[in-house]
């Protein structure tokens, strides 16, 4: 039994929550998204495929790969940057090592291209950001180590991703969102370009904030109409 499958397991006997049948993680879940997937792309679709590796001024983005479990646990198992993600903290390192593997799969199938954000001095594993192409539009997440907050390295990660996606010719809009109190994440999204655009009631589930449906600020760059 592989470690996602004994994880699943275990949680179904959870008790439930909020009169919901299934168990509180359960409620969470959605088939084909883990961390920090939070819609099932269809860019294998368009056979569109960003680069595996951007470099940036202080960062190599490259692909996720299963070796990563442990440097993933060590920001997915924690409370500061789990806080406001729709998946929830890992309590094992058996999770980050199916997520993981998730991502090697999503490379291989083009559902999403999540990429380590590796400091390129320190060579240290700063965090991961996740691109999913879905023309005519593509959306991503991102979520760093908690002391690797406070540099610029999410805005640096995101500029050169966002930049990538909008060039292509048959991507015309790059969207994310985040929570209305995440203001270190909405910083980011300007920074990369990105504008607010609206508040969407309902839109996110968020485990560690005891939301089912919580809203979420949508921003986005789209293209001029020509
Ligand atoms: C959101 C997150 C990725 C930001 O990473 P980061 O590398 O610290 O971001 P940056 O250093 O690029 O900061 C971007 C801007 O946010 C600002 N900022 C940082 N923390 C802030 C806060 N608490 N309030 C307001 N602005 C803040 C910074 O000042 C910076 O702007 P500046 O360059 O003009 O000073 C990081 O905090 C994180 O991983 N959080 C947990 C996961 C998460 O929330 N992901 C996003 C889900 S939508």
């Amino acid at each position: 039994m592989g470690p996602a499958v004994a994880a699943r397991g275990r949680l179904a006997t959870r008790a439930g929550v909020f009169g919901n049948p299934l168990s509180f993680r359960e409620s969470f879940r959605r088939p084909g998204a883990s961390t920090p997937c939070r819609h099932p792309s269809r860019s294998h679709d368009w056979q569109m495929r960003p680069p595996e590796e951007f470099h940036t001024g202080r960062l190599r983005l490259r692909p996720v790969k299963r070796t990563d479990a442990a440097e993933i646990f060590r920001y997915a198992g924690e409370a500061g940057p789990t806080l406001f993600m729709p998946f929830e903290r890992h309590r094992d390192i058996a999770e980050s090592a199916a997520f993981a593997e998730r991502c090697e799969d999503c490379w291989k199938s083009g559902s999403a291209f999540p990429w380590a954000l590796i400091e390129t001095s320190s060579k240290a594993f700063a965090g991961v950001l996740e691109l999913r192409l879905s023309p005519p539009k593509a959306d991503f997440g991102y979520i760093l180590g908690e002391s690797f907050w406070g540099h610029g390295l999410a805005s640096e990660a995101a500029s050169v991703v966002v930049a990538w996606a909008i060039a292509q010719p048959a991507i015309f809009r790059v969207w994310a969102t985040c929570h209305p109190d995440n203001a270190a994440s909405a910083a980011v999204l300007r920074k990369a370009g990105l504008r607010y655009e609206a508040t969407l009631a309902n839109w996110e589930s968020r485990p560690q904030l005891g939301e089912i449906a919580g809203p979420s600020d949508c921003y986005a760059l789209a293209k001029p109409k020509r």
